[in-house]
Order: C-alpha cells, then sequence, then structure tokens
C-alpha cells in the first residue's frame, strides 16, 4: 500500500475501455472487505459500487460530474450518517480503497463537490448521506485540457512546506526531515486534500503523535457537510498505513481535552511503542 501512496495522482481522464470482469470482481470484493472494517470511531460505512455490465437496466445511472470526468467505466461510492467523526471514518476506509485500486491500476479520484448527489438519493435509507464517490476506470495518460487546467488552478501537484505541517507539540518547533517519523509524516503530506487545502496539522511528543484540523474558513459552509474532516480520515489512513508498512506497534486513542496545540481541532492521537 506504501507504493501507492507514492503513486496515486486523482485521475479526471480515462479510457474507453470496459472494466474487465475480473476486475469488477475484484473491486466488488475490496467494497465488501472495507464495509468489515472500522474507521477510528468505529462507524459503519456502506459502500457501493455503479457499474454497467453488473448493474440491472432499472438502476442505470449515468452520474453528473459537471464535466470533470471524462469517460468513467463506473463509480464507487459510500454511504454513512452525516456526522464529524463519521466523515473522518469515511475519509479513512474510502481513501484504503483508492490505494488498494491504486495498486490494481484502476484510476480514480475522490469527488466530494462537483457531482449530482441528488441522483443518488434513490440508493439512501433514512438517515444515510453520501459523502463522497469516485469514478472508476483504466488511466488516460492524455489528460484533457480541462483536466490540466483544473490541476493548475488548484496546484494540485504542490504540498505545503514540511515546516508548515509538522511540529514539536512542547516546543513548537518545525519537525525537522531527518527525525526518526518523518518519513511517515511525509506520507500525509501526499495525501489528496479537498481542493487541495491540506487542512492537516500533527505534532510529536516523544512517543505520541497527535492529529488536529486546521480548518479553513468558510469552506465547509459553501457544502452541506464538513468535507475537510474527510481529509482528516484521509491522513489518518495514510500515516497508519506507514506505520504498518514501518512494522511499528501503535495504538489508537482519543484523548479529548487535554491536547491543545493553538486553535487547531484536535482529532486523535497514535501512541507508539518505539519510533523507528
Ligand atoms: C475529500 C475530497 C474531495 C474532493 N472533491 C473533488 C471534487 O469534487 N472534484 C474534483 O475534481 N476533485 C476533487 N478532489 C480531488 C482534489 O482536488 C485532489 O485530491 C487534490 O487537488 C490533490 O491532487 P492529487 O489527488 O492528484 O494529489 C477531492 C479530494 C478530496 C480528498
Amino acid at each position: 500500500m506504501l507504493e501507492a501512496i507514492y503513486e496515486r495522482r486523482s485521475i479526471r481522464t480515462f479510457k474507453k475501455t470496459p472494466l474487465k470482469k475480473s476486475d469488477v470482481k475484484k473491486i466488488i470484493e475490496l467494497l465488501k472487505n472495507t464495509e468489515a472494517k472500522h474507521g477510528p470511531f468505529n462507524t459503519a460505512v456502506k459502500f457501493f459500487i455503479l457499474e454497467d455490465s453488473f448493474t440491472p437496466q432499472d438502476q442505470k445511472t449515468k452520474v453528473g460530474t459537471y464535466g470533470f470526468v471524462k469517460n468513467p467505466q463506473g463509480f464507487i461510492g459510500g454511504k454513512t450518517v452525516n456526522s464529524f467523526e463519521a466523515l473522518i471514518d469515511f475519509g479513512y476506509l474510502f481513501e484504503s480503497i483508492i490505494l488498494a485500486l491504486t495498486n490494481l491500476n484502476i484510476g480514480t479520484v475522490w469527488l466530494g463537490g462537483t457531482f449530482k448527489r441528488k441522483q443518488f438519493d434513490h440508493l439512501l435509507s433514512e438517515g444515510e448521506f453520501i459523502p463522497a464517490i469516485s469514478p472508476i476506470g483504466y488511466i488516460e495518460e492524455k489528460q484533457t485540457l480541462r483536466e490540466k487546467l483544473i490541476r493548475k488552478k488548484i496546484k494540485a501537484n504542490q504540498r505545503k512546506p514540511f515546516e508548515t505541517l509538522f511540529f514539536d507539540q512542547n516546543t513548537e518547533e518545525p519537525i525537522s526531515k531527518s527525525h526518526p517519523l518523518a518519513h511517515l509524516l511525509e506520507l500525509v503530506q501526499l495525501a489528496p486534500s479537498a481542493s487541495n487545502k491540506q487542512p492537516w496539522i500533527v505534532t510529536l511528543d516523544h512517543h505520541a503523535v497527535h492529529f488536529f484540523l486546521n480548518r479553513t474558513s468558510n469552506y465547509a459552509s459553501m457544502l452541506s457537510y464538513d468535507i475537510q474532516a474527510l481529509d482528516l480520515g484521509i491522513a489518518i489512513q495514510h500515516f497508519e498505513t506507514g506505520l504498518m508498512a514501518s512494522s511499528i506497534p501503535y495504538t489508537r486513542v482519543h484523548i479529548k481535552d487535554t491536547i491543545v496545540f493553538k486553535d487547531y481541532q484536535y482529532i486523535l492521537s497514535f501512541r507508539l511503542e518505539r519510533t523507528s
């Protein structure tokens, strides 16, 4: 999964080739397995796939993406409740699917804003909400002009500098790139985020790692939900993937009232048994 973090980028232009049945089967299996897992706040997510060869005629939908996505061969998405913690869990679980699809050479892009949400209403039961979906298909290397422009506008290839994201909890000094955990923080820095806002702050305190949300003002209020909670779930998934790849034993803890860093919103912490 670690390679997938380095290789993943948002794909908005797909080949016209339909997905192979064997790949669709793998995706269905992946969604089912991820449904059996939990996010850090223990909320359940139900995943779905809309893929032509598997979708009954009466349920076929052409998903509106406002021209942001070209030639999608299907869509995946998930349903949960619209609460801050459930959205973190959604981000965490859906990103694990995105990374697994990256390993299968299937292109994806998180869509939290530019899709017609109403088209999915028929899939929802009382209290359910779809935070985000992703098109799926094989990657067309030649991006459309539109895709190039989108990437340029949001500076999709860039990330905030390391020293503006990661800090020592006590001294408030930036973490140096030679810190033993720096390679895991780099995985956070590579995470996708809505409009590439990168609203994560991580602090280190000996063997504890604390995640905070550096909220972009007036951003969530543009949408019907707190989209930056998804970003935090995604970042936590990347960090944890790194811990597992480095075989560092850890526990996740939520120490709500005691962890404060400037005025950032505290999310959760990791306690590591060692740092290397
Ligand atoms: C929660 C979330 C929501 C997103 N929503 C959209 C969207 O509605 N439309 C879109 O074109 N891209 C969307 N993106 C993709 C981001 O713009 C993209 O991840 C970011 O620019 C970084 O580029 P990269 O994914 O290629 O690294 C979203 C990403 C995240 C994480």
